[in-house]
């Protein structure tokens, strides 16, 4: 992989007309060890948000040992890099081959269920690989109620009732039994834990035994632009939300069985930014190389305003207006669909034009994971960056009243 020290220089050295990932190898591993470093328990990574080699690769060097894996696909994963790393199946809805397949070939003994029907797959697959039960932890998933950019419980987990009844019969099956939740992507509340925690302990109450551990999940924010026409959203940093969870798990005395986190977003969002390319400026909407289809389907759905910087191409010797003057343009992707305009502007210089580029930072969560090959548009281009997109010049997208156009 070719090595620059900022986005700027690698699109000046390549003039890239198709996007490029700047990857931050250093940023991934200081973020997941401030994350593990954080948190009480096991921090299990989210393998599904973003699964590329050099990211588990990165994860693997900076001492991660746990990964939350969905499919085959992220087993194999997962194995490419590591041959002892420890696998958690927290996807609650499954095919029964699959459950084989982790199980059997892949040797792992962490599983989540929200339904009697998943039970019912796994404990075929236990008695036909002639297992014991308690060699497997099942977490029961519990729905929860929060506000995210991404609401997990309208379509994942058990209600505490169901969940007290799936426990039960899972602890007569004889597995160790676990119970987990997810509050939803890039929680807006910080509330949110505390409630899911009040839950969880509602249903501790009622099942007879122990659980064997808790796995409270994803949904730790990771740190986006605003967009500075409205109020910028009051979320306490990652280190006040993990404290206010420590409190909580202590007051609900969870602080004492084992515990897991499955944290995506948050670990590797800083760990990419993307040079793009202004394919063309029409007043107001710049028509960039890369769209929903592509890296940026994860901020069009989740309202996600990216920040950006913006790199001018030397080559444009004549601009309107003044770079200092930062305003917000519509942004429309690269194919041809017309729904392929993202929710959320850019903020930008307004001397920007046709044939310059536009460094997106924090992309590295749910971003190239959900690319398509979509009107023959696949970005697969990756260059390594030196310094972290948050070091040199303030990008333009994370703009406040302030430092616009005086
Ligand atoms: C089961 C599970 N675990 C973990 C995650 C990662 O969540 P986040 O990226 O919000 O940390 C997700 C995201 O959808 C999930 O579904």
């Amino acid at each position: 992989m070719q090595r620059f020290e900022n986005a700027r220089a690698a699109a000046l050295a390549l003039r890239p007309d198709d996007p490029v990932y700047c990857f931050h190898p250093e940023v991934l591993k200081a973020d997941a060890r401030q994350f593990m470093g954080m948190f009480p328990g096991k921090t299990a990574y989210a393998v599904k948000t973003n699964g590329e080699p050099m990211v588990l690769q990165t994860l693997i060097e900076a001492g991660v040992t746990a990964f939350d894996v969905a499919s085959p696909g992220e087993f194999a994963a997962v194995r490419a890099v590591s041959a002892d790393a420890e696998m958690l199946y927290m996807h609650p809805v499954k095919a029964q081959s699959h459950i084989r397949e982790a199980l059997e070939t892949y040797g792992i003994r962490v599983i989540a269920v929200d339904h009697e029907d998943e039970v019912a797959k796994l404990s075929r697959v236990v008695r036909a690989l002639d297992l014991d039960p308690g060699a497997v932890t099942v977490f029961v998933r519990l729905q929860t109620k929060g506000a995210a950019a991404y609401e997990l419980s309208k379509k994942f987990g058990a209600g505490p009732a169901h969940a007290v009844e799936l426990s039960q019969r899972l602890n007569r099956m004889g597995f160790k039994v676990g119970l987990c939740f997810h509050v939803g992507s890039q929680i807006e509340d910080p509330d949110t834990y505390e409630r899911a925690l009040a839950s969880a302990d509602w249903v501790r109450n009622r099942i007879g035994f122990e659980f064997s551990g808790l796995d409270v999940g994803g949904g730790f924010p990771a740190e986006y632009g605003h967009d500075p026409r409205s109020r910028a959203p009051e979320m306490p940093s990652l280190g006040q939300i993990m404290s206010r969870l420590a409190g909580d798990l202590k007051e609900y005395q969870f602080d004492e069985m084992p515990l897991v986190a499955e944290p995506g977003r948050v670990i590797v969002a800083r760990a990419f930014s993307l040079i793009v390319r202004v394919l063309l400026r029409k007043g107001r909407r710049l028509y960039i190389n890369d769209g929903i289809w592509a890296s940026l389907s994860d901020s069009w759905v989740g309202k996600i305003t990216l920040p950006a910087r913006f790199i001018a191409d030397p080559a444009i010797r004549q601009r309107n207006g003044h770079d200092r003057n930062v305003v917000p343009f519509k942004v429309c992707g690269a194919t041809c669909d017309s729904v392929d305009i993202l929710s959320r502007p850019f903020w930008l210089p307004e001397t920007v034009d046709t044939g310059d580029w536009i460094e997106i930072g924090h992309i590295g969560a749910y971003s190239l994971a959900l690319r398509t090959r979509f009107n023959g548009f696949y970005p697969d281009t990756f260059v390594e960056v030196t310094t972290p997109f948050d070091e040199g010049d303030v990008p333009q997208g994370l703009a406040t009243l302030e430092t616009m156009a005086d």
